[in-house]
């Protein structure tokens, strides 16, 4: 197997180093190559998403990717921005099917900012189309209009791109608790009427699945009121993103959340859903546990390793079961360690 490792910028090289010793330690047969995304790779040829990494990227079985984005890029036009080369990695790769489970670990329900007995044992799935909606939409632009500039976006789906991700939801719920909560802005939005039917009409394909539809301002207070009442949420790429970052606080940290992005076939890239964070990077004080995690999913849904992605996930509850944590999840009681000691602590635990 070939696994394409993109570090990318702020705790990115950090994080990923880390994931890679969880990896190594495994002794799969697996090849990994590492090359700069995002503003490393501009720092080095101009293009946040040069061709040769957008091509190793595709060669590859799967790729792991830590996180793109510097604020001393921010000025930058935004084709040269590194934020470009996760987008532009997510469109070439046709990864459609964003998977973002947020798990209550038991030892984390202190960490979290809402009362433990509001998010303990919490396991939702959020299932987020990942390549169309107003991120990708046409047109799209700043232009002048009777001499006031103004910005303006396209949000815009087609009905078997909803089709599509509306499935992964289905079967998602399959596998679970058989219950699929759609998300959209139906009551406004011309899109999200289109996507509530046809999610409806899909679900006729599955009469073993519970399916109810939620406003998105809604899921939002839903998910802060009593989030247990989810199992999987399906929505487009703009809510799936808003709403996946809210559901990452309901678990203590989002220095915890791993992610997968899936084609059709089942290739995927993997990252945490955690950005950058240029306030730490470089400290050795980030949380490596969402892209070790991420791992763990990349060989569950690529390289269809069950066992040793349950492993990793394993070794991780053990290590927060002994006490460690890193600063983001520290509460008194248990014992502040840094990136490469809670590395250390996984690989051990292995
Ligand atoms: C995410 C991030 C990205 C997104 C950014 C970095 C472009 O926030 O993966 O959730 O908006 O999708
Ligand atoms: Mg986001």
């Amino acid at each position: 197997m070939n696994v394409a490792i993109l570090p990318g910028d702020g705790i990115g090289p950090e994080i990923i180093a880390q994931a890679l010793r969880v990896l190594k330690k495994l002794d799969l047969r697996i090849q990994f190559q590492e090359t700069p995304v995002g503003g490393a790779a501009y720092a080095a040829s101009g293009d946040p998403l040069p061709e040769k990494t957008l091509a190793l990227a595709r060669q590859a079985d799967a790729v792991l990717f830590g996180a793109v984005g510097d604020p001393k890029y921010d000025t930058l036009p935004r084709a040269k921005r590194p934020e470009q080369a996760i987008l532009g990695l997510r469109k070439g790769l046709k990864l459609f099917a964003n998977l973002r489970p947020a798990v209550v670990h038991p030892e984390l329900a202190a960490a979290s900012t809402l009362k433990s007995e509001v998010v303990a044992g919490l396991d939702i799935l959020i299932v987020r189309e990942l390549t169309g909606d107003i991120y990708f939409g046409q047109p799209r632009g700043v232009r002048e209009v009777d001499g006031v500039k103004e910005g303006f976006d396209t949000m815009r789906y087609s009905a078997p791109e909803i089709r599509r991700i509306a499935r992964v939801g289905f079967e998602a719920a399959r596998k679970r608790s058989k219950k699929l909560c759609s998300v959209d802005k139906a009551n406004v939005l011309e899109t999200s009427q289109l996507w509530r039917e046809v999610v409806s009409q899909e679900a006729k394909a599955f009469p073993d699945i519970e399916l109810t539809h939620m406003y998105v301002d809604n899921c939002a207070m839903q998910l802060v009121r009593n989030p247990k009442q989810f199992d999987v949420i399906v929505t487009g790429n703009m809510f799936g993103d808003i709403l996946s970052d809210e559901a990452s606080m309901l678990t203590g940290s989002i220095g915890m959340l791993p992610s997968a992005a899936l084609d059709e076939k089942g290739k995927g890239l993997y990252e945490p859903i955690h950005g950058t964070a240029p306030d730490i990077a470089g400290k050795g004080i980030a949380n490596p546990l969402a892209t070790i995690l991420s791992a763990a999913m990349m060989l569950r849904y690529s390289l269809k390793d069950e066992k040793n992605a349950r492993r990793i996930e394993a070794a991780v509850t053990k290590v927060l079961r002994d006490g460690l944590r890193t600063a983001d999840i520290h509460t008194a009681g248990t014992r502040k360690v840094g990136t490469q000691e809670m590395g250390d602590a996984v690989v051990d635990a292995l």
